[in-house]
């Protein structure tokens, strides 16, 4: 990697990789959640997900690159680890805490990645693909308010009593 660019194009590939992975893991989160509203919040996600790849698609066609080519360690981990904990849970009443916490490492890595890369296409003057990665962004922020929400009225107080 030598300028600006070439860390635009690994950020997309290492982003293609991350949306990738979480494609896989989310029936698994969907299936583990107990209350409705997170099962349907997951759900979401997982529709929205799926744009995020297209879109991606059309960043990378832009760009004139293959969206593959990497594989994103770091989510590779996150989602090992959030594999590790739902194998550790015993009892339903804290398993809707934990996957919200595993969920929000998630979007908390995509919401910093996001960010990297539509700044990164900003500073290129490449507008139409800022304005792709923007979209996906406030997608990715909403979603993580979201859980928050659900964190702080149902499964924590849940995972309280319990
Ligand atoms: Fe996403």
């Amino acid at each position: 990697m030598k300028n600006m660019q070439d860390l635009m194009e690994h950020t997309i590939q290492d982003l293609y990789s991350a949306e990738n992975q979480i494609l896989e893991a989310l029936p698994q989160l969907i299936s583990k959640a107990q209350s409705s509203q997170l099962r349907q919040a997951f759900e979401q996600h997982q529709r929205q997900t799926e744009k995020h790849v297209q879109r991606l698609e059309q960043v990378a066609k832009q760009l004139d690159i293959d969206p593959d080519g990497e594989t994103c360690m770091a989510m590779q981990g996150l989602i090992e680890e959030a594999q590790d904990l739902l194998d550790q849970l015993d009892g339903d009443e804290i398993t809707d805490a934990a996957l919200i916490g595993a969920a929000q490492k998630v979007e908390h890595y995509e919401i910093a990645s996001y960010g990297t890369a539509r700044t990164l296409a900003q500073q290129a003057g490449q507008d139409k693909i800022a304005d792709l990665l923007q979209q996906t962004l406030e997608e990715e922020k909403q979603t993580d308010e979201k859980l928050t929400e659900i964190a702080t009225t149902k499964a924590n107080q849940k995972a309280v009593k319990a």
